[in-house]
């Protein structure tokens, strides 16, 4: 456990994207039944998200994290949980084949409703209102009755997470991730004949070597009819991550069946936030000496930095000095979001200084967040070939500095939207106004995803064999 550290000490510390709450006695309620709650998640599920990420550090394993930017309650429902989660698994069944490693998959799900926001406040037809903060903290309707933060809705986050999670479980468990039948995950009616035929290729490999193993007999294990899809959001509320914050026991190596304990000594306890397997820090909550680092170094979970051009190389050492004094390998995921145009600037030093301290990372490249800009009449959007390029220059900036790029960290949804221009739909900006359905960043639709999967996939590929060669 951490010295001077309890799970409500960054409650002395300065802190950024607090929310103004005036009903103290409701956030008083609101906590008290949160801490009554069950974990969401267990420390089994936590040590072992842990373990698949030392291996992504150690360039054994590749990450595959997405989801929304903001999740709604209302995106709690059958079509659109099951949506998403069948995108997770296809890309990571072309990830898999393309970057030739296991891979682990993180959804933004299950509690990505907290948004920070660059101003409290915003004028909607002439009047000032405070901004939409997370269908966890007020309502997107714009009139300042339902933008005032209700503390209530931290029980509701609760809740709705726990559905999310359940219904990802049971699917799961039922057999939605089984690889005998990823065809049935469904590609959506509007995939591009070449992405279909391709995927369709990759799934024909798939079933041969499942035969294969049939034939031989070594097919019996459950390993190829269900995946592990781990639960992760930005961990922005304090209160709510404090309410669900627990000292509980790390759990042995030791399987349960197994009768001979690996080790004498007695368990030890940590504090696990058991809201979500992994929680990360915002690019813009990340301040040395502020409450969100100062409550991230005390939890046992496997956590996020998200750093954009603003953070110095040694600022970053610092920061993983603070979360991670014993240099745990793959315990913090540094999540770059530069942009395309800046990322050539700022990651080779930010790579030297983490090398050079001795700290061994998940590097994961967020290709959104450094790309989003306006369309001349005002709508947020990315474009395609920004989010590709991004993802590409990573890739070869870390091959260049002996470093490996582990995983990608994206804004996606299963549905048919059109918030990002480009992707071989050739979506344009006059057709963003078609689907545009999301309450913060645009994310890319399942066929953007898709493809994307499909070009970083073909990276790698040719980067093994361009290694291969040398
Ligand atoms: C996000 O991931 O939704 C986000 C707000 O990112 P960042 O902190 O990198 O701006
Ligand atoms: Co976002």
């Amino acid at each position: 456990m951490t010295a001077d550290w309890a799970p409500g000490s960054w409650a002395s510390k300065p802190i950024k994207q607090d929310v103004p709450y005036k009903d103290n006695e409701g956030v008083r309620a609101a906590l008290a039944k949160l801490q009554t709650l069950p974990p969401l998640v267990t420390t089994q599920e936590i040590v072992s998200l842990k373990k698949s990420l030392k291996n992504v550090a150690l360039g054994k394993a590749f990450v595959l994290q997405g989801g929304d930017c903001a999740e709604l309650f209302d995106y709690c429902n059958q079509d659109m949980i099951e949506a998403k989660v069948k995108l997770l698994l296809q890309m990571s069944l072309v990830l898999i084949w393309g970057a030739n490693r296991p891979v682990v998959r993180i959804a933004r799900i299950a509690g990505q409703f907290a948004k920070p926001r660059s101003s409290p406040m915003e004028v909607v037809n002439g009047v000032e209102i405070p901004s939409f903060r997370g269908d966890n903290i007020n309502g997107f309707a714009a009139d300042p009755e339902s933008r005032r933060p209700d503390p209530s809705r931290l029980v509701s986050a609760y809740f709705h997470s726990a559905a999310t999670l359940n219904y990802i479980r049971a699917s799961l468990s039922s057999g939605l991730a089984d690889l005998h039948s990823p065809l049935d995950w469904g590609l959506g009616h509007v995939i591009t004949p070449s992405i279909k035929e391709k995927y369709e290729q990759i799934v024909g490999r798939v079933k041969d070597a499942l035969r294969f193993m049939h034939t031989v007999g070594i097919d019996t294990d459950r390993g190829v009819e269900t995946v592990e899809i781990y639960t992760s959001h930005e961990g922005l509320s304090l209160e709510y991550e404090q309410s669900l914050t627990r000292l509980l026991k790390t759990p042995s190596p030791t399987r349960p069946s197994d009768p001979t304990p690996s080790s004498t000594q007695p368990p030890r306890a940590s504090y696990f936030a058991t809201s979500a397997h992994f929680l990360w820090i915002g690019d813009r909550t990340r301040q040395l000496d502020g409450a969100h680092v100062e409550f991230f170094r005390g939890i046992a979970n496997p956590i996020g930095i998200k750093i954009g051009p603003s953070m110095a190389p040694d600022e970053l050492v610092r920061i993983l000095d603070v979360v991670n004094p014993s240099r745990e390998i793959g315990k913090v995921t540094l999540i770059s979001r530069y942009g395309a145009k800046k990322i050539a600037a700022h990651l080779p030093a930010q790579i030297a200084a983490v090398q050079a301290s001795g700290h061994i990372p998940v590097w994961q490249c967020d290709p959104m967040h450094g790309n989003t800009q306006s369309t001349p009449t005002g709508v947020k959007t990315r474009h395609f070939s920004d989010i590709l390029s991004e993802l590409h220059q990573a890739l070869e900036i870390h091959r260049a500095a002996g470093s490996f790029l582990g995983g990608m960290h994206l804004e996606l949804t299963g549905e048919a939207v059109t918030e990002c221009v480009g992707g071989a739909g050739g979506l344009t900006e006059e057709g963003l106004s078609e689907r545009y359905t999301t309450f913060c960043d645009p994310r890319l639709n399942e066929k953007q995803a898709l493809e994307l999967a499909f070009l970083v996939a073909g990276f790698y590929r040719d980067m093994d064999e361009a290694d291969a060669v040398l």
